[in-house]
């Protein structure tokens, strides 16, 4: 679908001659919804927050290219979604109608992050229930002292390779492959096979590849992994999966498997990267955190306010005309919670300073929909952030700050790098700053 900015695009509620934002002025709205990508867009998200705000607490937006819908702008509408769901809004993308009508490029980002796919994300209703209740389940097995243990000496091994250096990037070098590295051991991959399902995905990202034979070899790793679980249970993600009482197909749970690795990485990832620049760069806490006055916890839900690593997702749809704060909501087109425009709502009047400590942050999502693993995600930062710091002591960056680059796109909000200059105090083992962590 092309875009045309001099006029409203086709679907757009601008084509319609009633406003209906209710308490919005028509002199507030724009003359075609606001895009929530692209480099205008991340160099200041919260700018085009607040703009898409004055249009009311849920507004129209091009969420890529050519691909339109709306977005939740208040934290107050972004729970009505998800405590509604799945009476209101459903989840299925079976309600696009632009992607059921062929509107939706193929190759849009868009479509990549919200088409269809048998995993618990894109289910509603009892077979949402089912395969989420068996990777909730499955998860709640994960002893989390031997996960902080395990993310140590994943931790430790990528720092001994950027202890070496004058120059790192914290993004490629430690923050990136950290997670995936973490979830690979969650699930039992034995070595060949984890460092098949590593590659493949990288691939995936590649343009240059071939998708279909990618996935196609990330199927079949996945595959050969849960039969030598179903053969040879341990005490790993694959295998209490594999005996869970939901009795998942081997296609389920290739699905399921593939499901949990994407939504763990990519915004552990960004929360790593998102804290560790809070901690080098912001004077309240790098201070505090190295003298030990403040845990590094505090820093995470700093960031996790702040910079939540999935800025807009979960997209619904509503399943009937119904309206909200005088905003008409139609069946359709999909609705993106902002979790960042939740979390930076200035009706919520906290100053920034109360966020240290406070979860009522939106970054895990709420409801019914919620991620099934914070603590984890907590644990697997925590201990990557608290080795960086103990390897790494005095850590500056090696640009200015103004330099450094967002991740492109809608969904998720991190750093492309975080070049720094490594101090010559680079420590060979970790040691303790003592005080709370
Ligand atoms: C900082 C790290 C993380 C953040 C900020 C985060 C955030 C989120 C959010 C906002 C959602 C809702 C997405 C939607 O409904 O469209 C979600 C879902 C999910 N997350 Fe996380 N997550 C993180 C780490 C993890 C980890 C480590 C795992 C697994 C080990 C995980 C597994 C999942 C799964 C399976 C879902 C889908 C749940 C469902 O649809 O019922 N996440 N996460």
């Amino acid at each position: 679908m092309t875009v045309h900015h001099s006029e409203p695009p086709p679907g757009s509620h601008l084509s319609s001659s009633r406003c209906p934002y209710g308490a919005a002025s028509s002199a507030t709205l724009p003359a075609y919804p606001l895009p929530i990508y692209g480099p205008e867009f991340s160099a200041n998200p919260r700018a085009t927050y607040a703009q898409l705000r004055t249009l009311g607490p849920i507004a129209p937006c091009e969420i890529a290219p050519g691909v339109h819908g709306y977005i939740t702008t208040t934290y107050r509408s972004a729970l009505y979604l998800l405590r509604n769901t799945p009476t209101l809004f459903a989840k299925d993308p079976a309600h696009w109608q632009a992607l059921r009508n062929g509107q939706v490029p193929a190759d849009s980002p868009a479509r990549m992050m919200m088409q269809p796919s048998p995993n618990a994300l894109w289910l509603d209703g009892d077979a949402h229930a089912r395969l989420r209740g068996a990777i909730t389940d499955s998860l709640a097995w994960i002893d989390t002292h031997a996960l902080a243990t395990a993310v140590a000496r994943i931790a430790n091994r990528l720092l001994d390779r950027v202890t070496a250096l004058e120059h790192a990037d914290l993004v490629s070098d430690f923050a990136d492959p950290l997670p995936m590295q973490v979830l690979i051991e969650m699930f039992g991959c034995p070595p060949d096979l984890g460092r098949t399902i590593v590659l493949a995905i990288a691939q995936l990202f590649d343009t240059t590849q071939d998708a279909a034979r990618v996935n196609a070899e990330l199927e079949a790793a996945c595959l050969a992994l849960i039969r030598l679980k179903r053969h040879q249970p341990a005490t790993d993600v694959t295998s209490w999966l594999v005996a869970h009482p939901a009795r998942l197909s081997d296609a389920e749970m290739v699905q399921q498997i593939l499901l949990v690795i994407g939504a763990g990485t990519t915004p552990s990832t960004n929360l790593i990267a998102n804290s560790l620049l809070l901690l080098i760069t912001d004077e309240r806490f790098n201070g505090d955190v190295h003298t030990g006055v403040r845990p590094i916890a505090d820093a995470l839900d700093h960031a996790l306010w702040e910079d939540p690593p999935i800025s807009n997702y979960c997209p619904l749809y509503p399943r009937d005309h119904h309206t909200y704060e005088g905003v008409l909501l139609r069946p359709g087109a999909p609705i993106l919670v902002s979790f960042a425009a939740a979390n930076s709502d200035p009706a919520l009047d906290q100053g920034s300073h109360r966020r240290s400590g406070n979860r009522a942050h939106l970054a895990f999502s709420a409801g019914i929909r919620a991620c099934p693993a914070p603590d984890l995600a907590r644990v697997i930062a925590e201990i990557a952030v608290e080795h960086v710091l103990d390897r790494l002591p005095d850590l500056t960056l090696a640009c200015p700050q103004s330099d450094l680059v967002r991740r492109p796109g809608t969904f998720h909000s991190g750093w492309t790098s975080l070049p720094v200059s490594l101090p010559l105090t680079t420590t060979t083992a970790p040691h303790s700053y003592g005080g709370p962590r």
